[in-house]
């Protein structure tokens, strides 16, 4: 590239295709395009650092942390909205502006009430100066260098003013969210409540990196001092969206009451066709000179409302409860509900949290009860709507699988059965998740074929799963010939790709997560050697070294010095020491590698053993996975990839690319 102006051409191209993906969900180039014609762009800005503009999509990302987000003032307040919930109230809404306007009846936009995160975006230019929150309205938070991480908001506009302010809604798609969530349920992680909250919660978050890995999204729905560049509200959302911005859907006019009415009901019934969560309707005067004539109240515009929808929540009978004992001991109650539908699925069972719960909720069986999903997924009972005939369900005072007595932990409110190592649903849960993706991640051997090979006294512990043979699998119901020697392989795989911290996090040892795993293993780098270090001093001494890991606390060193020294753990850890189960850690490089956060799939022939292939894309902070899905960020197709994995790759929009491509990758600059 020899001048400038054919750089900028090149921003403008690349952050046009960006607009296309992301605004306008119609990509006229495929990823593999895309992908080469913003690596054309970095390297022209490696190789001329001064051209660099700010509204490059490469300059998107920031990487260092911040420790606070500034305050800015904004001279036009963000108001916020008065709600109703019905037809009445929505009435009288639209009888004030009439008598407000002299008896004309104004025209009416009626717009989704997305259920997100308020934002304002400043364009000076045509180029993207500031995000600000809400805040108290007049006084928001800086946020810009998070919101420019959304792909959906330009940096850039086409057919610039000279200054543009916009007010819009961050927010997340429901099947990200839900992905995500699930995701989240697998690892074992804290559910995320809804789509707003976790908005509001990442777009606020002190690092990048964490913000990029929230699917988040923006639309606009205001212009403020729009009759700058057009007389009514439609009129100058469809200016802006000729600039590239991502606006409101603002179909649904009404020029009279019957016309109001109908838009509100034709929406109430689009309400799931949308890719995210409303809340209810916006209704908003479309003329910029009659939202003046009405004015505002201290909180609220006199010239639009919000129509809010019920909340998704249905009513079912309880039948009973059922008693669980998870890995960790936790007894929590599930209630056995009367099959009902809710938000796209058949509903049987429910959340109650904690047996506190069920006593604040009164809960007899045969009562109504309503329930919501809480974070998408999981169902859970909100209150008793009609009481039932039933006894009043009692918090037990013995564990139903080995009868010990229950007890409360001081300060924690989970019930719990003290009899960690010995309960059998203890030791079925804890072998449950040794097994499981989370855990020591081994294909084929879920929660049913634990049940069985634990119910024939094949397996009593962890250990045991290393000895099982085929020839013991094929005595069991569904098991054949390729089943039972497709679980020994994978258990043996299993195996041989753990490391040391997947190991030590398998284990369920409590407060022992995935994350503090890492550090722990990087100290010790096998499990022989972290015990050699326990046994070699007294607990006291143990806990202190723990202590000096970044972030290992006293209940983490405590616990794990606990477990380290029980006699049962010791006898099911020495059984995993006998049978060769000590995986090596290998020493960090890769957090925050160049390949962190995306994920692989490698296939075909490549130049190099498929093994050594993966092991660089790990080291460098990447994933592999076995099969294409739309979590795959890559394929990495080699000589003679079937057919089969390439279609796949396109069904999912994964970017397909050559050794050659991964290698670019590998040895692109971090980012
Ligand atoms: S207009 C003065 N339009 O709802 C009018 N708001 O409860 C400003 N919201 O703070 C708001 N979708 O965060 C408007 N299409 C839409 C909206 C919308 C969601 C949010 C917004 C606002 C809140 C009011």
């Amino acid at each position: 590239m020899s001048t400038q102006a054919e750089y900028l051409a090149l921003v403008h191209e690349v952050a046009e295709h960006d607009r296309r993906y992301h605004v306008e969900a119609a990509p006229t180039i495929s990823d593999v395009e895309y992908d080469t014609l913003y690596k054309r762009l970095e390297a022209v800005e490696r190789a001329h650092p001064d051209w660099k503009v700010s509204w490059s999509p490469t300059q998107r990302a920031g990487h260092t942390p911040v420790s606070d987000f500034p305050k800015v003032t904004r001279d036009v307040a963000m108001l916020s909205l008065d709600n109703t919930y019905n037809e009445e109230d929505l009435r009288q809404f639209f009888d004030r502006c009439v008598k407000g306007l002299d008896g004309d009846v104004p025209v009416f936009s009626v717009e989704p009430k997305i259920d997100g995160f308020g934002i304002e975006l400043t364009y000076v230019d045509g180029k993207l100066t500031l995000a600000a929150t809400r805040g108290d309205g007049r006084i928001g938070e800086d946020v810009t260098s998070n919101v420019r991480l959304l792909r959906s908001v330009p940096l850039s506009l086409a057919n610039p003013v000279e200054k543009l302010v916009v007010r819009g809604e961050i927010y997340m798609r429901k099947d990200e969210f839900a992905a995500m969530n699930a995701a989240r349920l697998a690892a074992g992680e804290e559910l995320f409540k809804n789509p707003r909250n976790t908005a509001a919660g990442s777009i606020k978050q002190m690092d990048p990196a964490e913000v990029k890995k929230r699917p988040m999204h923006v639309i606009l729905y205001e212009v403020v001092d729009g009759e700058r560049i057009a007389s009514g509200h439609i009129a100058s959302l469809e200016r802006i969206r000729g600039m590239g911005v991502p606006v409101s859907r603002h179909d649904a006019k009404a020029s009279n009451w019957d016309e109001l009415i109908a838009a509100v009901h034709a929406w109430e019934h689009r309400r799931d066709d949308l890719p995210y969560e409303l809340d209810g309707l916006v209704i908003k005067v479309d003329d910029f000179a009659q939202r003046t004539a009405l004015g505002r109240t201290a909180k609220f515009p006199r010239w639009a409302i919000a129509y809010k929808f019920p909340a998704r929540q249905v009513t079912t009978t309880l039948k009973s409860i059922t008693t669980y004992v998870g890995r960790t001991g936790a007894v929590t109650p599930v209630a056995n509900l009367e099959p009902v539908e809710l938000s796209g699925t058949t509903v049987s069972n429910a959340s109650v949290h904690n047996w506190d719960q069920v006593k604040r909720l009164g809960l007899r069986i045969g009562d109504r009860v309503l329930i919501e999903k809480a974070g998408e997924i999981i169902p859970q009972i909100l209150s008793v709507t009609e009481p039932g005939p039933g006894p009043v369900v009692e918090e037990p005072k013995t564990c139903r699988f080995c009868q010990s007595d229950l007890v409360r932990e001081e300060g924690r409110v989970a019930l719990l059965c003290p009899n960690r190592l010995g309960c059998p649903a203890q030791k079925l849960g804890a072998i449950e998740f040794f097994a499981s993706r989370a855990g020591m991640n081994i294909d084929g051997f879920g929660e049913k074929v634990v049940q069985q090979v634990v119910d024939a006294g094949l397996v009593t512990d962890v250990a045991d799963i290393f000895t099982l043979t085929a020839i013991q699998l094929l005595g069991l119901e569904r098991f054949g010939k390729t089943s039972a020697n497709n679980l020994v392989a994978a258990i043996a795989k299993a195996k041989d790709a753990a490391s040391f911290s997947r190991l030590l996090y398998s284990l369920g040892i409590p407060n022992v997560g995935s994350v503090i795993a890492r550090p722990i293993a990087q100290k010790y780098r096998k499990l022989s050697a972290l015990r050699a270090a326990a046994e070699a001093k007294p607990s006291d001494e143990f806990v202190a070294e723990l202590e000096e890991i970044e972030g290992v606390g006293g209940t983490i060193a405590t616990n794990l010095d606990a477990f380290l020294r029980d006699a049962n753990a010791k006898v099911v850890l020495d059984k995993l020491a006998a049978l060769g189960v000590d995986p090596e850690e290998e020493v960090a490089s890769a957090a925050g590698g160049v390949l962190a956060g995306k994920t692989f799939v490698v296939t075909g022939t490549l130049t190099a053993p498929r093994a050594d292939v993966q092991k660089r894309i790990e080291a460098a902070g990447g994933k592999v996975a076995g099969s294409v899905s739309k979590k795959t960020s890559y394929l990495v197709a080699g000589a003679d990839t079937g057919k089969t994995k390439l279609e796949a790759a396109e069904k999912h929009g994964v970017t397909v690319i050559d050794e050659a491509g991964l290698e670019a990758l590998l040895t692109a600059a971090p980012g």
